[in-house]
């Protein structure tokens, strides 16, 4: 496995559509050993996930993971998945306002409206179909991968610019109450 160079805003290749992947292709060797590198980069790098065009291959396919987050300690856990071709259908017009982060944004972060409850379908990594609904922090964290395979970055859906920060000055001002936050909206949506 391999660690692959992450984008950083400015170039092109963030805000590109992604391509879809088709079955025969998304099966190959060549594109399963690309999704262990991308897992094993979004993991070297402390990322919530990371999509394809996030490593300069914009195809439609974004990794999730959240296990004891050094960048996100506060974050509900959620287990690997593989997103192919993802479809996110808002199930609520309830919103949230996240506070988040970008391995593709270096050193911001920023609150961003998010839908609490999502209806996901995408296929997994070995072209199984995946039918699911995600409520919550949770939810954040799969609209903020899936808006990179649509070329949109957390910071163009920022409603009040006056909340970017770096990290160092959110620890300082502003982790405390979004912390308090969290726990709201875990004890609302369960994650
Ligand atoms: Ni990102």
């Amino acid at each position: 496995m391999a660690l692959l160079k992450i984008a950083h805003i400015g170039h092109p290749v963030l805000r590109e559509r992604a391509r879809e992947v088709g079955l025969e292709e998304l099966r190959s060797p060549e594109m399963q050993r690309f999704i262990d590198d991308l897992v094993e980069t979004m993991r070297d790098a402390s990322g919530a996930g990371l999509a394809a065009n996030q490593v300069h291959r914009p195809v439609r396919i974004c990794a999730i993971e959240v296990e004891s987050n050094p960048r996100y300690p506060y974050k509900p856990r959620i287990p690997l998945t593989i997103l192919v071709n993802p479809v996110l259908e808002p199930l609520t017009d309830e919103t949230f306002d996240n506070f988040e982060g970008c391995l593709s944004v270096p050193n911001l972060r920023g609150l961003v409206p998010r839908h609490a409850r999502l209806r996901v379908r995408a296929l997994d990594r070995h072209g199984a179909p995946l039918d699911f609904e995600v409520a919550g922090i949770s939810a954040g964290t799969f609209q903020h991968e899936c808006d990179h395979l649509d070329g949109i970055l957390f910071v163009d859906r920022v409603r009040d610019t006056r909340s970017l920060c770096t990290w160092a000055e959110f620890d300082r001002f502003h982790r405390e109450r979004f912390v308090e936050r969290v726990r709201e909206i875990v004890a609302r949506y369960g994650s």
